[in-house]
């Protein structure tokens, strides 16, 4: 069976308004359903107030570079230990986790890329990966996690990439949950509502990249397990689902 790409959001797995929060309960909940779904995943979780704290303290982000070696360190040492507790918690919920740094699906002729995926999932593993630190060749730059399930989902040629977050999919304007985004998809969201949830823009560039290469999307709330339980096995689910036709590209 090919594998869905699962992203735990940041904002599911830790409190972003806490710094070094955790929040045990829902990712062992969301581990149930996986556990529990007969699907077979590959894992991304995010950074939330473990690496967003510490890369917010030292300046760097996706787009800037850092010269500093120690927000480099802490940054990713802040990921490696929320990454600790993510898998500890899957465990715990019966899923076996291996845990790899982003990094080893470069590493292609050492075995990377899709054929490593499919090796630790026929040992009955479950491939966990989250956003990271990365040197783009001109300094560190932090990888989204958002951005590696595109890379995922198109290796894998995966049918579907659930994206759990705290709220129950993408929202309008006015609050309410969009059912279904095609081709129009960012224009739907207003600029204003963009920034203030910080982030769903690139989510939604992302999920959009991922659907014009067949990879349905489908944003569900993580704090419901039972509705990320129904977008994982593809059925009818509460949440907002990106379709866009086969080989339509959103530029
Ligand atoms: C951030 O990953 C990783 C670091 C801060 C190093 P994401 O961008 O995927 O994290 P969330 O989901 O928004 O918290």
């Amino acid at each position: 069976m090919t594998p869905v790409v699962v992203k735990l959001g940041g904002s599911v797995i830790t409190d972003k308004e806490v710094a070094f929060s955790y929040r045990d309960a829902a990712v062992k909940g969301l581990g149930m359903a996986m556990a529990s779904s007969g699907v077979p995943v590959v894992l991304v979780h995010g950074g939330g107030s473990f690496g967003h704290t510490e890369a917010r303290k030292y300046g760097l982000s996706s787009s800037k570079s850092s010269s500093s070696p120690e927000g480099v360190s802490e940054t990713r040492q802040a990921m490696f230990n929320l990454d600790a507790k993510v898998c500890e918690s899957l465990s715990a919920a019966g899923v076996h986790p291996y845990p790899f740094s982003p990094f080893t699906l470069l590493d292609r002729d050492g075995g990377g890329g899709s054929s490593f995926i499919e090796r630790l999932l026929k040992a009955g593993t479950t491939p966990v990966t989250f956003g990271d630190v990365v040197h783009d060749g001109k300094g560190f730059r932090i990888l989204s996690g958002d951005t590696i399930c595109v890379e995922l989902a198109e290796m894998l040629s995966a049918p579907r990439c659930v994206m759990a977050m705290d709220v129950e999919g993408v929202l309008d304007e006015r609050g309410a949950v969009i059912g279904v985004l095609g081709e129009e998809g960012e224009a739907k969201i207003s600029p204003a509502r963009a920034d203030a949830t910080g982030g769903i823009s690139l989510k939604i560039k992302e999920a959009m990249r991922m659907a014009s290469s067949g990879t349905e999307v489908r944003f569900v709330s993580g704090l419901r397990p039972a509705e990320f339980s129904k977008a994982l096995k593809g059925l009818r689910f509460h949440g907002t689902t990106v379709k866009v036709p086969h080989g339509v590209s959103s530029g």
